[in-house]
């Protein structure tokens, strides 16, 4: 298993679901960087389960112990250690799930990698709950990039059918994404809120769940942070983009339409702006070309799939007894994890962007 991301900021997370803590370490913070915890609060708030009809009812108020790395308020250069308690588990919930495979979760994929041996309560270590570690790194790479100007936001674009406004790719600026940070469901248009909520309670009406997309985008981001090939940025943001649970496509800028464009109209026309910049007049390469940031704003969507554990009859198999068999699902879920995911791809972004601007040589742009 790989538990550790990062070279320059590196991130490790720990924990199970039903375990007695989830957790994270993280080596790179320079030494006397303030950690904020009411702002890692406010973030992990946003993600935190129990607070919205979108969402499990499993209530965890994801409170943050900082055990080493911090003294008087400032990162001391040792790595830091964060432990976030689990209070509120019902294991007996999952007692069938040793034996009956969850149609489209980990269950089955898991139980072959680790010979049966992993935590199969509450998902184990492939729960939703392990992205909490992320977004508690996510604030504290927010905090960094803020010094250098740069903010990160994201709103719900789609779930199921019904659309957002997507952001306007070359004007989105500080405010709006500082904005959509403000809400646990963030949109462009709130005029839109109305219908998704809707078709979030029909799903969990009928037993079942439903997806969605995120967009997210930074802003303030200088031109040259990446490299080609394998350090590229669009690789860096996607490996942490795919490593968060239930993520199944990530596409910068226009990626979706590009295919059937030409290329006089997917190329980003340049221009020397107002104040001697250059700058691009549309921005659908999503603010990266050659892996490298042109100093547009960077933007990318996510496709997150309808939640795998849904209250209706499914067909599945029985590993004990080797035949095939009904599964209904019981236990807490998400009837929508795009709400409580939209702190949590911000926070992947972060994290990649601090790594990749730590880790050049050639701009050390953070140290
Ligand atoms: C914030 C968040 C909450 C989630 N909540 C649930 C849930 O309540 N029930 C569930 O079955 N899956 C949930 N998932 C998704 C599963 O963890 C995920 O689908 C599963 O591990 C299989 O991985 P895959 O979908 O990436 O293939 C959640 C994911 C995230 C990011």
């Amino acid at each position: 298993m790989r538990g550790s991301f990062g070279n320059s900021f590196r991130l490790t997370i720990f924990g199970e679901s039903h375990g007695g803590a989830i957790g994270m370490v993280i080596d790179g913070i320079p030494a006397g960087t303030v950690i904020d915890e009411e702002e890692i609060a406010r973030h992990m708030a946003r993600r935190a389960p129990g607070n919205d009809p979108t969402a499990t009812a499993r209530k965890e108020p994801d409170r943050v112990k900082i055990v080493s790395g911090l003294f008087e308020g400032r990162a001391t250069g040792a790595p830091l250690c964060g432990l976030i308690e689990n209070t509120n588990t019902r294991s007996g919930d999952y007692a069938q799930l040793r034996a009956r495979m969850r149609p489209g979760h980990a269950d089955y994929a898991g139980s072959v990698k680790y010979a049966g041996y992993n935590d199969p309560r509450g998902g184990g270590h492939f729960s939703g709950r392990i992205t909490a570690p992320l977004v508690f790194a996510g604030s504290i790479a927010r905090a960094l990039l803020a010094q250098k100007g740069i903010t990160i936001g994201a709103h719900i674009a789609a779930i199921e059918s019904v659309q957002d406004t997507p952001f306007d790719a070359v004007n989105v600026d500080a405010a709006t994404l500082e904005r959509m940070q403000e809400s646990r469901f963030p949109l462009v248009d709130p005029g839109r809120e109305e219908a998704m909520r809707a078709r979030v309670a029909a799903a969990r009406a009928e037993a079942d769940s439903v997806g969605g997309v995120i967009e997210c985008a930074a802003v303030g981001v200088p031109a040259g942070v990446g490299s080609p090939f394998f350090g590229s940025v669009e690789s860096v943001v996607s490996q942490l983009l795919f490593s968060i649970p239930a993520i199944k496509s990530v596409e910068f800028g226009d990626a979706g339409w590009m295919a059937r464009m030409r290329g006089s109209q997917t190329n980003d026309a340049m221009t020397y702006d107002e104040n001697g910049r250059v700058a691009c007049l549309t921005n659908h390469n999503g603010g990266v070309t050659g892996g490298i940031t042109n100093g547009m704003p960077v933007v990318f969507r996510v496709c997150i799939k309808p939640t795998p554990s849904i209250g209706r009859a499914q067909q599945t198999v029985d590993l004990t007894t080797g035949e095939n068999t009904m599964l209904t699902i019981t236990g807490r879920h998400d009837p929508c994890i795009v709400p409580r995911a939209v702190v949590v791809v911000e926070s992947a972004l972060a994290i990649a962007l601090c790594e990749l601007m730590m880790d050049d040589a050639s701009t050390k742009a953070l140290k």
